[in-house]
């Protein structure tokens, strides 16, 4: 139901249980090429190196965290500040606590002096157009970024205020985010598909005065027009009595906005004239022009000195209730973190080509495309369009262009690539890449298996990387030179990672078992709070299972001790890797006139992964209809997003519920498979609604 409780010790956990009959324990072993020169080349090796940051995790991580610049060391106290037990009082996790340091200034000015990096490349920059590009080095980028520190001090920005970031994947967003952590503000970057009602909750939620976006983007032949959505997520937050002070609009398409917009137009907008936006819209009493303000500005910018667990940047993520959290991460333990998941998960060696394809409004992007390669002084290849723009085999000829060896995208994107076919592939050479990764949801064993065969050429190691939000870095991966993969596995737990499965009272499984995945201890990359609630905190990922951080993952473990994510347990879904809470979908819904209840579930899907299926139950007199569905589909696009779109949409006259009155959602979640063997149902209030739900299915399904 829309309305619940923001105790997620209320929401039903449901397992999926791992098909052992289409499960194989095959193994792959890495190519010796990779084997020979990397950082960690036998099992035996990832072993010892796991049982040492087990046994001495400060002396493992602290030795670690001596690569970077400490403008004031951790004292050995500072380093026991660690609770996983609400029983032993508040959750309180910290690292290196009373050191100082700034990680703009470790991911750029130390990589250059220390590694004599400033004239390596930093980005390769690709853009929506293939023949848009350019190529940033790592002494441009800190120009930029320190022009941009100056330029928020001047708009008033303070250590500690929160800046909204809504960009596309520019050099730009990169150079936005740093700036901020050069001057200990925190950012929040808000992903480019979020509608207007998201940013704005968003802002409103951190008090975001200060927003820097663009003026749009193409994405593929699809025009993004960020600014003008930004404009109403600032009159949003007006409406709720919030004021945002200052837009900086950063230049991505100037005319080629305004052509297109005039084509738009002429081709036939049905819109009154006074109605057409013909240009950009502009206040100037907020907006200034991110070109403008940089002009004048100081290429020079002392960092401000941070305490290690001041917070370093927020990036909102759904969970099971309506109301999104701000996951606060911060600098000391999240840079020793990305920095060593970077190294490590991908065999980083300096001449390697590094190319994440997430969009950095998610985690991976601020992990794997900002932070954790700038903190090894990598080259990375950033993209700003689309796989499928101007054609399926732009991601390889992207690898091909820049000889990538390092590639890392999303179980969603193979699955949807492999479909064109292999002559995409095959046209360019990409017999560069080494290592490719993947993340966001679980991989199936068919998708595994075409990636490593026709992408990888079967020489390639393929890390399965496990991780969230909540993370900031890896969990559970292969390492590259190390591991024997198998299909559909994300292998062995990072170093410091100690991941158990649990019962339903919490009581940890061994051996060969499916469970509730757990972590038992902390590692450095762990978020530290829910921005502006820290019982919200103690609640969501440490009340369930006591003593432990829960990641609301079911997971199986075989009997060679690998880890095999069966998935969400709680009521969050994935959509093509976007983790979508279904509460979301569920008040978006009900906000719609014709609505009165709404249950939303997660159904299996062979490209997506999972889809939305929405159960609605309407006001008498509402009349269900193509037009009415598309009413609900676009409701939800304004207040989430256009990813977050409903699939399906089922009339009911009513829910199953118990008799005190809550969904039953584990009968849904039958309906939407079409399986009718439904387990227990004596709870049930009504049976009369199961067979009217079985026979309202839509038909094509
Ligand atoms: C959820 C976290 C971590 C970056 C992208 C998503 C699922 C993530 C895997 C994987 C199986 C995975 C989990 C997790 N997930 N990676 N390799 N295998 N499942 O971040 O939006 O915080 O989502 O994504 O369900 O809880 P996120």
């Amino acid at each position: 139901m829309a309305q619940k409780s923001d105790q997620s010790n209320e929401v039903e956990l449901h397992l999926e249980h791992v098909d052992k009959a289409h499960i194989s324990h095959e193994l792959f072993h890495p190519d010796p090429s990779i084997s020979a020169h990397a950082h960690v080349s036998s099992l035996k090796q990832y072993q010892e190196l796991h049982h040492r940051s087990l046994v001495n995790p400060v002396g493992f991580w602290t030795e670690l965290a001596k690569e970077f610049y400490w403008k004031r060391h951790w004292s050995s106290t500072a380093l026991s500040c660690w609770n996983f037990d609400r029983r032993a009082g508040k959750i309180s996790i910290g690292w290196f606590t009373d050191a100082k340091t700034n990680i703009c200034y470790n991911v750029l000015d130390y990589q250059i002096k220390k590694k004599n990096a400033g004239d390596r490349v930093a980005y390769y920059w690709e853009g929506n157009d293939p023949d848009d590009s350019r190529v940033v080095t790592y002494a441009e980028l800190l120009k930029e970024v320190c022009k941009f520190a100056n330029v928020l001090k001047a708009q008033g920005v303070k250590r500690g205020d929160r800046v909204a970031i809504y960009m596309p994947m520019v050099i730009e967003l990169v150079v936005a985010m740093l700036g901020c952590a050069r001057i200990g503000a925190v950012h929040s970057v808000v992903f480019g598909g979020f509608s207007a009602d998201s940013l704005a909750d968003r802002m409103f939620d951190a008090t975001s005065e200060i927003l820097i976006t663009a003026d749009g983007v193409f994405r593929g032949t699809k025009l993004i027009n960020l600014k003008s959505i930004a404009d109403s997520a600032v009159a949003k937050c007006k409406d709720k009595g919030f004021e945002v002070k200052r837009l900086i609009v950063y230049k991505n398409l100037g005319d080629k906005l305004t052509a297109h917009l005039d084509a738009d137009t002429l081709a036939g907008d049905k819109s009154p004239p006074s109605k057409r936006v013909r240009q950009l819209s502009w206040d100037s009493h907020i907006d200034v022009w991110w070109h403008e303000v940089m002009s004048t500005a100081s290429d020079e910018c002392e960092p401000v000195w941070v305490n290690a667990e001041e917070p370093l940047f927020m990036l909102y993520t759904s969970g099971s209730t309506g109301k999104p959290k701000g996951v606060v991460h911060t600098s000391g333990g999240y840079l020793v973190y990305t920095a060593t998941t970077f190294k490590y998960s991908f065999d980083y060696h300096p001449e390697d080509i590094f190319w994440c394809t997430a969009d950095i409004g998610w985690i991976t992007g601020h992990s794997y495309i900002t932070y954790g390669p700038l903190a090894n002084a990598a080259t990375s290849v950033m993209f700003e369009g689309v796989p499928t723009y101007p054609g399926p085999d732009r991601f390889w000829a992207i690898v091909a262009k820049y000889r990538v060896s390092k590639f890392y995208t999303a179980p969603t994107a193979i699955r949807a690539l492999r479909k064109f076919g292999d002559d995409h592939v095959k046209k360019h050479d990409i017999s560069c890449l080494k290592v490719i990764g993947t993340v966001g949801e679980p991989i199936n064993p068919d998708a595994w298996h075409w990636y490593y065969e026709v992408v990888g050429n079967k020489k390639c190691s393929i890390p399965d990387t496990y991780w969230q939000t909540e993370t900031g870095g890896h969990m559970i991966t292969p390492l590259p030179g190390a591991t024997p993969m198998k299909a559909g596995s994300a292998g062995f737990p990072f170093f410091g990672v100690v991941p158990i499965l649990v019962d339903k009272q919490g009581e940890e499984l061994r051996g060969e078992t499916e469970g509730y995945l757990c972590i038992k201890q902390p590692w450095p990359g762990i978020m530290r709070t829910v921005y502006g609630d820290h019982e919200r905190f103690e609640q969501i990922y440490f009340d369930r299972f006591k003593g432990y951080y829960f990641t609301g993952d079911g997971a199986y473990r075989d009997k060679d001790g690998y880890y095999w994510i069966t998935g969400r347990a709680d009521d969050v879904i994935n959509v093509s890797g976007h983790r979508i809470g279904t509460a979301e979908v569920e008040s978006a819904l009900v906000a719609h006139p014709a609505v009165v209840e709404a249950a939303v579930v997660g159904k299996p899907d062979d490209e997506k992964g999972e889809v939305t299926y929405c159960f609605v139950t309407l006001h008498d007199g509402a009349v269900f209809n193509d037009a009415l569905v598309e009413d609900l589909k676009e409701q939800v696009r304004l207040k989430i997003g256009r990813f977050a779109a409903p699939h399906v949409i089922q009339n009911t006259p009513a829910l199953p519920k118990t008799r005190s009155g809550k969904i039953m959602r584990r009968i849904l979640r039958r309906v939407v498979r079409n399986d009718h063997d439904l387990g227990d149902v004596s709870t049930l209030a009504d049976s009369s609604v199961i067979e009217q739900l079985f026979a309202n299915r839509p038909e094509q399904l």
